[in-house]
């Protein structure tokens, strides 16, 4: 079960939180928004909300895992944001704790996930300096199949697998687009199988295709519950009606508390070392989605940053209680942790500790949860909770998709398109003229008007 609390949003708890009129409004407009994203929907342009009923997208990947299984150590997966982000966070959440650390053994026989979602030579160099290349799988996963950073992890550890006269055709599987870009006839050049991203799927919102599913299930991940969990959520945000909408609401009050109430910080905070890794999924969902220039060229969205409960207690919430009151807290608090440890009793004459003895970790972890909720309103700081019963595939495949329905509705409601990304354009094809890439030159030359390096506004030492 997943539920969301919102009480702590809203003005009847907190000063400047969402009013009741705001909240009636959203609901009276929450039907354009519903509509808008339906129609991007069944005209085919968007197909993320489709995944979990599309059963043979789920067998590539299953299929390609059940036949390899026992041939590798070490699946490398080269990638980079959607491509690599959703990859990591099903790892944390849905593998036993330290997975890499763990023998073949402790493992179940699964292989080991490395996932190089950078070009760091020092992450990439010591990696491959201990890798057995017979016991490697790689993982290249690009839906453009030509971003610089995937293509030069993937020259190199192909250059590798060929000085050590392995076949590349047993070491390499490609996660991509059918039809567009470098990889497909690659793929058919080298006889390398690859797997489908759909067209109407980008990077950040495809951790439900291959690109999730296939380093997932070579992990021993229940694939079909992460999917299943999925699915009944999309169900749950089939409805117009604003107040059973989870994603309708999600999206509705971070999008008013923003553009209302100056909470420009969406803070995600799960209380579980196991979601971790899913915030910064989170993040790139929705300052890639969201963070965009309006038709009329204004700019718009929040800003999401990453916390983990309890530790962030020790770092950030200082600034969160005290600090601007510009943020919403969203915190994922989980009911049953999949194990517990009791906190014995002891030194009865301490007070720090006497209190402690008796709870165990699994209560004390969702006690501070509640604590911090309610210090957080108590000082005009609203928050929400997102509740669920575990960490498990169905609960983390249902969060992913009310968060990545939340974020197609809130770019409904700033007037933006959630599904491009035109920023990061400039960058790249700045690093391309740096880097002689054919095609460059327009950018070449923009790049030369830039101011140079000024000695004035210079430190050195
Ligand atoms: O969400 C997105 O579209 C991007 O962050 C991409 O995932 C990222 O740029 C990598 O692109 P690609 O998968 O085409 O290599």
């Amino acid at each position: 079960m997943i539920t969301i609390d919102f009480t702590n949003m809203m003005a009847t708890a907190v000063d400047n939180g969402v009013t009741e009129a705001e909240w009636r409004d959203a609901a009276a407009g929450f039907q354009r928004v519903w509509e808008g994203v339906g129609k991007l929907r069944t005209s085919g342009e968007i197909g993320f909300i489709d995944l979990p009923a599309d059963d043979g997208l789920l067998r590539q990947a299953t299929d390609f895992a059940a036949r390899v299984r026992g041939k590798y150590d070490d699946i490398v997966l080269l990638g980079i944001g959607g491509s690599a982000l959703g990859p990591i966070a099903l790892r944390t959440a849905l593998c036993h704790s330290g997975w890499n650390g763990l023998s073949g053994a402790e493992r179940g026989g699964y292989p080991r996930l490395h996932v190089l979602e950078n070009v760091d030579p020092v992450t990439i160099g010591a990696l491959f300096e201990r890798l057995d290349f017979k016991r490697a799988l790689f993982v290249v996963t690009s839906k453009s199949g030509g971003t610089a950073e995937t293509m030069s992890q993937f020259l190199i550890a192909h250059e590798r697998v060929m000085q050590a006269k392995l076949p590349v055709a047993e070491h390499f599987v490609f996660v991509t687009d059918p039809k567009q870009g470098a990889l497909r006839p690659l793929a058919a050049e080298l006889g390398v199988p690859a797997l489908d991203i759909p067209p109407n799927v980008g990077g950040r919102y495809s951790v439900l295709t291959p690109v999730g599913t296939l380093p997932a299930a070579l992990l021993g991940v229940d694939v079909k519950a992460l999917l299943a969990g999925a699915g009944a959520m999309a169900k749950r945000c089939e409805t117009a009606t604003f107040a059973e909408n989870p994603a309708g609401v999600v999206g509705t009050l971070l999008y008013l508390s923003d553009v209302a109430h100056g909470r420009v910080i969406d803070v995600l905070m799960p209380y579980s070392d196991q979601l971790r890794d899913f915030s910064a999924w989170f993040v790139q969902l929705w300052a890639e989605s969201l963070g965009k220039h309006r038709p009329d060229g204004s700019s718009v969205g929040s800003t999401p940053l990453p916390a983990l409960g309890a530790t962030d207690q020790h770092s950030q919430a200082q600034l969160f209680m005290e600090g601007p009151a510009n943020k919403v807290v969203t915190f994922v608090a989980v009911v049953e942790h999949g194990a517990d440890v009791v906190i014995p009793k002891g030194f009865e004459k301490v007070t720090e500790l006497a209190y402690l003895g008796g709870h165990s970790l699994g209560e004390l972890i969702n006690i501070e949860q509640r604590a911090v909720a309610g210090a957080l309103a108590k000082r005009g700081r609203v928050n929400m909770t997102l509740h669920i019963d575990r960490v498990d595939a169905w609960h983390v495949g249902g969060l992913m998709m009310l968060l990545e329905i939340a974020t197609a509705y809130a770019g409904q409601l700033y007037g933006v398109d959630a599904f491009n990304q035109p920023g990061v354009e400039l960058g790249k094809q700045f690093a391309y003229a740096l880097l002689g890439r054919p095609g460059a030159e327009k950018a070449k030359a923009e790049w030369e008007t830039l101011p140079k390096p000024d000695a004035r506004w210079q430190v050195g030492g």
